[in-house]
């Protein structure tokens, strides 16, 4: 019967499976190899799971279970179920940064996906950079696609207080270095800082990228804001395998999601939830892979207008992720931004936005503010540019002290993070708090892979002196659960001849957040001298993927995607046809 045309479904997986030729018999074969039938998969919807479990990333330690149920939601649905592993990006654990693996995955996912007999697919993913390598890949892809995010750990828990992953570690870290508590208290953090399987519960740049990957339309309706450890979460995993079934049947297929309007409802959503600075570098990734050209400008446009509603730490004070579930979630959040969202924009479940708010409500106004009373009217996130900065950087004003969003002073410069991290433990370091910290060759391709360093450390004699914000300057990222007043991103970076390359100690720089700028007060012939001299660090790699990386990476401001992986470098890469 497999050699029958009636077979046909007109879907790709037909070429595999169907026709009556010498291929599709080694191909049918092998599949009856694994013990399946062919009433199993032939003329069925054929879903390829990215499932990005390893036993090294805890955010996705219960992937080896939840696939299980993605797997039945596609049987109930008549689809069949393929599971693929995807490279599994542990921002615990990875050096020198998962970052330097993002675009890998990204390659993983659209090449798996076109090599292999699949008509849609359910993309499996949370921790940190999983959810833009694997919606990069999927777009560039163009199947049906649905994302089925790993959902926040539960809170942490230290002496009774809730603890944040990211953002208390660095806070008592730095308790710990000026001497105001000992070994055990810190064990007793350690101990409890990530009790569940899933991503960071702080509103870090895991969190930021779930809600932009549901905000754009890439997931069930609320998805985003369930517990990993919640059978909420499972129940949501069945329907995202149903739903992945359906969109096939349909053709829903990303182009049709990932419009101008979509991304737009992403970076709103983005600016009110307090935004990871990560997301900046991802957002513009991801639009600019669907051929939409969105700049760091329409991000600081936004972030001028959106009030920060979500009061989750690390821009809010207090609360949580599962605080944050509880409290109504994402679509109790976009609910309240309805006036400001582009309602019409289709999402994954068939409907458009704002059907799928309709009900929403919030259940605790502390937690999700209404728009009269928000955590701060504006300001996730300010870009600068200047002498500095030609290209632009970012900096996050809501998580700063105010004196800094206005500051000139001396710079002190670390050429590398060994030399700064030395730097920091010296007692005799002459700096004050009025200095500027800053550290270069730590872009895209002189970290490598831009690492997540931003958050210089407070040096320890300040620390003891009760100082805990000081303005730091870098072309790095830092971690989304990170804050203070640090300036990231710069570009283009110190190791390609950007100007931060030319900034010396003593320097004065001036900072002027309302006014958008970043400057070294340093006159024009003296650059020109400095630029003269400058001379270019050796490149990190001389083969592999690194030295892939650094030769394809594009710079901060255009999303660190490789220059020949985005839309408009060729024709798109065509279907097999064998
Ligand atoms: Fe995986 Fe934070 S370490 S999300
Ligand atoms: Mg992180």
């Amino acid at each position: 019967m497999s050699k029958d045309d009636t077979k046909s479904s007109g879907r790709r997986s037909d070429r595999w499976f169907v026709p009556d030729d010498l291929r599709s018999m080694g191909h049918r074969s092998r599949m009856l190899q694994m013990g399946y039938d062919e009433a199993d998969f032939l003329g069925k919807p054929i879903i390829g799971i990215i499932n990005t479990w390893s036993d090294t990333n805890p955010c996705h330690g219960h992937f080896k279970d939840r696939v299980e149920d993605v797997k039945r939601g596609i049987l109930q649905a008549g689809g069949f179920p393929v599971e693929l592993p995807g490279l599994s990006l542990s921002e615990s654990q990875l050096k020198p940064t998962s970052m330097l693996y993002r675009n890998m995955l990204a390659m993983e996912t659209e090449e798996m996906l076109r090599a292999h007999p699949i008509d849609g697919t359910v993309l499996m993913g949370g921790c940190d950079k999983s959810t833009p390598g694997l919606v990069l890949g999927a777009v560039s892809a163009g199947y049906p696609m649905i994302f089925m995010p790993a959902g926040p750990m539960l809170r942490g828990n230290y002496r009774g207080e809730a603890l944040g992953s990211g953002s208390d570690s660095w806070k008592y870290w730095d308790e710990r270095r000026a001497g105001t508590i000992g070994e055990s208290e810190w064990k007793e953090v350690e101990q409890g800082i990530a009790r569940s399987f899933g991503h960071c519960m702080t509103f870090g740049t895991a969190s930021t990228m779930t809600a932009i990957a549901e905000a754009l339309g890439l997931t069930l309706p609320g998805a985003s804001s369930i517990p990993a450890a919640d059978t909420n979460h499972n129940r949501m995993a069945t329907q995202t395998g149903r739903r992945a079934v359906e969109m096939v049947l349909e053709g829903l297929t990303p182009d049709k999601i990932l419009t101008r309007p979509a991304v737009d409802n992403a970076v709103i959503v983005a600016m009110a939830t307090g935004c990871s600075t990560n997301a900046v570098v991802h957002l513009l990734a991801m639009a600019r892979r669907a051929g939409i050209d969105l700049t760091l400008d329409d991000l600081d446009a936004a972030s001028r207008t959106t009030p920060v509603l979500a009061n989750i730490r690390p821009s809010g004070k207090k609360y949580l992720m599962e605080d944050f579930y509880f409290a109504g979630g994402l679509r109790a959040l976009m609910a309240q931004l309805s006036d400001r969202l582009n309602l019409d924009a289709i999402t994954v479940s068939g409907l458009p936005l704002g059907e799928t708010l309709k009900g929403a409500e919030i259940y605790n106004a502390d937690v999700i503010r209404p728009l009269d009373n928000p955590i701060y009217h504006e300001g996730s996130l300010a870009v600068l540019r200047g002498n500095l900065a030609p290209d632009g950087c970012v900096i996050k004003p809501s998580a700063c002290e105010s004196r800094f969003l206005n500051h000139e002073g001396p710079a002190l410069v670390f050429d590398s993070y060994p030399e700064m991290k030395a730097a920091v433990d010296d007692d005799d370091l002459d700096v004050t708090a009025d200095h500027i910290l800053i550290l270069r060759n730590a872009g895209p391709q002189g970290g490598p892979g831009m690492p997540e360093w931003g958050m210089l450390p407070i040096p320890r004699k300040l620390l003891r002196q009760g100082v805990r914000d000081m303005l730091r300057i870098s072309d790095s990222r830092m971690s989304g659960t990170s804050y203070g007043a640090c300036i990231l991103h710069v570009a283009p970076e110190s190791h390609i001849g950007g100007p931060l390359a030319l900034v010396k100690t003593g320097d004065i720089v001036r900072v002027d957040v309302p006014n958008r700028r970043i400057d070294m007060l340093v006159d024009d012939a003296e650059l020109e001298a400095r630029r003269a001299a400058w001379v270019a660090p050796k490149p990190h790699y001389e083969r592999g993927y690194g030295w892939m990386f650094v030769n394809h990476v594009t710079q901060a401001d255009k999303g660190c995607d490789f220059d020949f992986l985005e839309t408009r470098f060729g024709a798109p890469v065509a279907e097999p046809d064998i």
